[in-house]
C-alpha cells in the first residue's frame, strides 16, 4: 500500500523518520543509574566478548548493503579498536580470500537472500569465523544461517532501489560499534554523544526531507545529462558511492561515486564546464580538505553542486557560483544517514522526470538470488 505516494521508492524515502525510530526501538537506553546512555542489541549480547576478542571484523555484502557497511566502518574501527576490513561478497568468493577462525564476519543484507552473500557466508562458516547477520528479513537464509545477528526492523522494503534499509543498516552498525565499545572508559563521552545523536536522528532526517522540492528543481536541471560524479571522503565516501548507485540504477544515468582523495589520481581529467559534479562537504574532520577539493574543481570550471552543513554555504562556495544544498548537522558518524536523503530524492525525481520505472528498474530484481 503506497498510501498518499505515487511510488514505493518515494514512500520508503519519506518514511525514514519512522523506520529509523523502529530500528532503534527498545535498543537505546538513556537515563537510569550506572549505564546512563547505552545500547542493547538482544541478538548479540552473548557474543560481544567474542567479537571484542576477534582479530578482525570483516564486513561482507553487495550493492547498497556493502555501502552501508562502508559508511559504518570508521566508527566501528574507532570504538572497537579491532581492524575492520570490507569485502564485496562475490569478490571474496572469487578470490577465496582469507577468512580465519579468529575473524568476526558480518553479513549485511536487506533481503537476507542474496546469492552472492549466502555463498560468502557458507565459505566463512567453513573457515570457522563467527558469523553475524544484519538483515531486514526475519526468517531469511542469512538470519537462519548466521550464528547471531541483528534485525534492522525497517519494515518491508518494496522498491528495488534500497533506501530506508540503507539508513537503518547504518544505524544498526553504529549501535553495533557502541555495543562493542561499551567496555571502554576512554570513549564514554564520545559514545554518549552518539547515543544522543541517535535519539535525535529521526528529527534531523525529517528536516532533510524538506529538501524534496529543491531536489526536484535540481533534477530538472540535470534531466538530460549523460553523467554525474559524486565526490565524498571519510564518513561520506560511502554516501558518494550510494548516491551514485541510486542515480545509476533507477534514473538510468551514468554516475560514479569518487573518493575525493583520489581526485588527482585520475578523475580530475574529466572535469570541465559541462560535467555536473556533486561534492559532499558537511562539517567533520575532513572539511578543510573538501574545501580545497572544491577550490580545485572550481579552478577547472567544474559545474559544482555542494552538499554542506546548515550555515556553511559561504564557506564551501565563497565565489557564490555553485549550487548549495544545506543539510542539518549531526554527530559526524551519523552524518551519512542525513546526507544520503537529498541524493535519494534526486535519484527519485530524476527517474520520474526521465520517464523511467521507479520501483522496477529494467534488468534488476529486488532480491538477487542467482550468482
Ligand atoms: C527480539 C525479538 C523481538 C522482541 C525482542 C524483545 C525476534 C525476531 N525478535 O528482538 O520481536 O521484541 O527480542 O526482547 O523474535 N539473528 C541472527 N542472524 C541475523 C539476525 C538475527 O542469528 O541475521 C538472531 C539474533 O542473534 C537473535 C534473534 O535472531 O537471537 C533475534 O534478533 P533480533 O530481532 O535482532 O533481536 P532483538 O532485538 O532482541
Ligand atoms: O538484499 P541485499 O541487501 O543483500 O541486496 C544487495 C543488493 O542487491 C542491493 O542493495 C542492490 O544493490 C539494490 N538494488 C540497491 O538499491
Amino acid at each position: 500500500n503506497k498510501g498518499k505516494y505515487e511510488h514505493y521508492m518515494q514512500k520508503e524515502i519519506h518514511e525514514q523518520p519512522e523506520s529509523l525510530t523502529t530500528t532503534m526501538r527498545g535498543r537505546l537506553m538513556r537515563g537510569g543509574s550506572c549505564k546512563a546512555k547505552t545500547v542493547l542489541l538482544g541478538g548479540l549480547k552473548d557474543h560481544l566478548k567474542t567479537i571484542r576478542r576477534s582479530r578482525r571484523i570483516v564486513f561482507i555484502g553487495c550493492g547498497t548493503s556493502y555501502n552501508a557497511a562502508l559508511a559504518a566502518r570508521p566508527i566501528l574501527e574507532e570504538l572497537s579498536g579491532v581492524p575492520v576490513t570490507m569485502e564485496i561478497a562475490s569478490d571474496l568468493v572469487d578470490r577465496q580470500g582469507p577468512i580465519y577462525r579468529e575473524d568476526t564476519a558480518v553479513f549485511v543484507s536487506q533481503s537476507g537472500e542474496t546469492a552472492d552473500t549466502l555463498l560468502a557466508l557458507a565459505y566463512a562458516l567453513e573457515n570457522g569465523a563467527l558469523c553475524v547477520g544484519i538483515t531486514n528479513t526475519v526468517g531469511s537464509a542469512i538470519a537462519r544461517r548466521t550464528h547471531c545477528g541483528v534485525h534492522i526492523n525497517a519494515g518491508c522494503e518494496i522498491g528495488v532501489a534500497s533506501t530506508k534499509a540503507y539508513t537503518s543498516q547504518i544505524v544498526v552498525m553504529a549501535m553495533l560499534a557502541l555495543a562493542i565499545g561499551d567496555d571502554t572508559m576512554s570513549s564514554q563521552l564520545r559514545r554518549e554523544a552518539i547515543v544522543d545523536g541517535l535519539f535525535d536522528l529521526p528529527n534531523k532526517v525529517r528536516e532533510a526531507l524538506k529538501l524534496d522540492q529543491e531536489m526536484e528543481d535540481l533534477a530538472k536541471l540535470l534531466i538530460a545529462e549523460q553523467s554525474l560524479l559524486v565526490f565524498g571522503r571519510g564518513y561520506n565516501y560511502a554516501t558518494a558511492l550510494e548516491g551514485a548507485l541510486k542515480v545509476k540504477e533507477v534514473a538510468l544515468m551514468h554516475s560514479e561515486g569518487i573518493l575525493a582523495g583520489e581526485m588527482k589520481h585520475g578523475p580530475l581529467a574529466l572535469v570541465d564546464e559541462n560535467l555536473p559534479i556533486i561534492v559532499i562537504a558537511t562539517h567533520d574532520a575532513c572539511f578543510s580538505k573538501q574545501q580545497s577539493v572544491i577550490q580545485q574543481l572550481h579552478a577547472r570550471k567544474g559545474r559544482l553542486i555542494v552538499i554542506c552543513s546548515k550555515g556553511d554555504a559561504a564557506l564551501v562556495c565563497p565565489s557564490g557560483s555553485c549550487r548549495v544544498i544545506e543539510v542539518p548537522q549531526v554527530e559526524d558518524c551519523l552524518q551519512p544517514v542525513v546526507n544520503i536523503i537529498p541524493l535519494q530524492l534526486l535519484a527519485y525525481h530524476l527517474t520520474v522526470l526521465r520517464g523511467y520505472n521507479v520501483d522496477q528498474p529494467r534488468n534488476l530484481a529486488k532480491s538477487v538470488t542467482t550468482e
